[in-house]
């Protein structure tokens, strides 16, 4: 493995370098599959750490992704930072949320954008890859 390009964590937590990731570059990019292998990527400008195990993003628009969540809750993530060429992969378990503290939050967030959330989608961490910067911005 190219280390200067890929570091795998192999782990389900969180390093703070992804989680500083993941809060500065947005969108995050999320791809999906459904049950025959059917890809689906999309960007989630709702991204978010919500612990070392897990992230998250609101539906809002996402017709694709929650149709092969519901057949396979396989996710991966790339965040990219295209001026440093810096960011991180997550694999992980996705769920789908439509009620409680985390789906109030994101309504609560959206509300004042006038964009309605339908769900949810809380995702617990596989496997976590980091791509250290390459560039300066
Ligand atoms: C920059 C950007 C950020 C977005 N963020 C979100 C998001 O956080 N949640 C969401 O449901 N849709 C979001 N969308 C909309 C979906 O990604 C878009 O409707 C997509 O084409 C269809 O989603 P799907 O592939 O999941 O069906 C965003 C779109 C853009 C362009």
């Amino acid at each position: 493995m190219l280390e200067f390009l890929f570091r795998r964590c192999a782990t389900a937590i969180l390093p703070q370098e992804a989680k500083k990731m993941i809060a500065a570059i947005q969108p995050a990019f999320v791809a999906t599959a459904s049950k025959n292998g059917k890809p689906n990527v999309s960007p989630k400008g709702s991204f978010r750490v919500l612990d070392d195990e897990h992230v998250a993003f609101a539906e809002i628009a996402s017709p694709g992704t929650i149709a092969n969540l519901k057949e396979n809750p396989q996710v991966e993530v790339i965040v990219f930072d295209p001026a440093t060429w810096g960011g991180c992969r997550i694999r992980g378990k996705a769920e789908i949320i439509e009620s409680g503290d985390l789906f109030e939050s994101f309504k609560s967030q959206f509300a004042p954008l006038k964009m309605k959330v339908h769900s949810a989608i809380k995702i617990a961490v596989e496997d976590v890859a980091i791509m250290p910067p390459m560039k300066t911005g």
